[in-house]
């Protein structure tokens, strides 16, 4: 029987076990830079199978919130090469997530302060993250987005491609496609934020074409076996909305079977929410879901995520369900979560107050078993 600290070998890249950190924003990039702290706190967590770096955009236009890094300058590089030459010298794996925020911006964050872009000029009902002058950090309304013209197509997912190359020149193993929680690529995939009448918007087809150029630049650029895709299939995260969300990723896992990737990342229910969250009428049918991409010929590593602690994590990969479970929060406050979980050790609480922005404390300061014992 598999157990979720048995090793994975993927075509790309060999998991020490299929216990993976998932992505989780900080906001500690000032002036989105990478610093040695950053290094340090994906050091500690280097016995993951597979670090998820924080969401990371990919260009200025990318980018949603305050002080998160990103992949679009030679200062930001080299603080990721460092972050890679740290955790490869703790024996770790990391791949980093390839963001475009889209709508989830606000004017302030953008180039010469212009509005985010997005499919449709559409604002979402949700919030960004700023920081004021002062350095005090505060949750505001997201901006309205101008809708993005066809021949600036190219020009974005060029930048996708820029950001993949540059991400393997700087030592990452790999990269995941950001497609989840309601940010640029999503808000093509779904009905509520595509409303285009060109080749991007309306049928499934249309909708979805946005995102299968970003992975085929990708896996041109560096190889489909290093690329990871994630997926929220019904999260309503960034006001994400689709009442057809079954026939919609069904399209998309299908065609995500054409290329070798390394693999599937799937968040179950609502990012950070119940599992059982629903769009439309009918509950999602995860498995409906995974069968279409195997039976499309589809082999990439098959991970999940959102609320998974130690037992459901076990069964699901004892069961096949999942070759890869990743964990968010409690990899925020326990370094050592593959000991914690190998041991069914008692995991350290995480704080919510220091998730987002702030220094060192709740960030590089939450003690292993080991430091608890001494
Ligand atoms: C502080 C925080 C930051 C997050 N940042 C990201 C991110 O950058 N990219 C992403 O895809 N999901 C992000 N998420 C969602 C997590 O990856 C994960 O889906 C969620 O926490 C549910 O998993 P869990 O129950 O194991 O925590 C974030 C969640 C939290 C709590």
């Amino acid at each position: 029987m598999t157990t979720l600290f048995d090793p994975l070998a993927l075509p790309g890249l060999t998991l020490a076990n299929r216990v993976v950190m998932a992505p989780l924003t900080r906001n500690r990039s000032p002036q989105a830079i990478p610093g040695p702290v950053t290094a340090t706190y994906y050091a500690q967590r280097a016995s993951a199978g597979l670090i998820v770096t924080e969401a990371t955009a990919i260009s200025h236009q990318g980018q949603g919130y305050a002080d998160v890094p990103g992949l679009y300058a030679p200062e930001q590089l080299d603080g990721w090469q460092a972050v890679t030459d740290a955790v490869h010298a703790e024996g770790g794996k990391i791949v980093t997530q390839l963001w475009h925020v889209g709508r989830i911006s606000h004017n302030q964050l953008q180039p010469d302060g212009q509005a985010p872009v997005a499919p449709s000029a559409i604002q979402a009902k949700g919030k960004t993250y700023l920081i004021d002058a002062d350095g005090k950090g505060h949750f505001a309304p997201t901006s309205l987005p101008r809708a993005l013209a066809l021949d600036e197509l190219p020009g974005i997912v060029g930048d996708y491609r820029r950001a993949a190359r540059a991400a393997v020149d700087h030592g990452f193993d790999g990269v995941e496609i950001h497609a989840a929680n309601g940010y640029l690529i999503d808000q093509f995939l779904r009905s509520g934020s595509n409303h285009r009448t060109d080749a991007y918007g309306g049928s499934i087809e249309n909708r979805a074409r946005f995102l299968f150029e970003v992975v085929q630049a990708i896996a041109d650029e560096i190889g489909a076996e290093r690329t990871g895709i994630r997926l929220s299939p019904v999260t309503p995260a960034n006001d994400a909305s689709d009442p057809d969300a079954q026939p919609l990723f069904e399209h998309v896992i299908r065609g995500l079977a054409r290329y070798p990737l390394a693999y599937v990342h799937t968040i179950v229910g609502a990012t950070g929410g119940p599992r059982d969250h629903q769009q439309g009428d009918q509950p999602f049918d995860y498995a409906a879901y995974k069968q279409a991409y195997r039976q499309a010929g589809g082999q990439a590593a098959w991970m999940l995520n959102n609320g998974y602690d130690r037992a459901l994590a076990e069964q699901a990969v004892a069961s096949g369900e999942a070759d890869l479970v990743a964990f968010g929060k409690a990899f925020i406050s326990n370094p050592d979560l593959v000991e914690r979980l190998r041991q069914d050790a008692p995991l350290n609480a995480w704080d919510a107050s220091t998730f987002y922005g702030g220094g060192e404390h709740g960030y590089t300061d939450y003690p292993t078993l080991a430091q608890q014992a001494g």
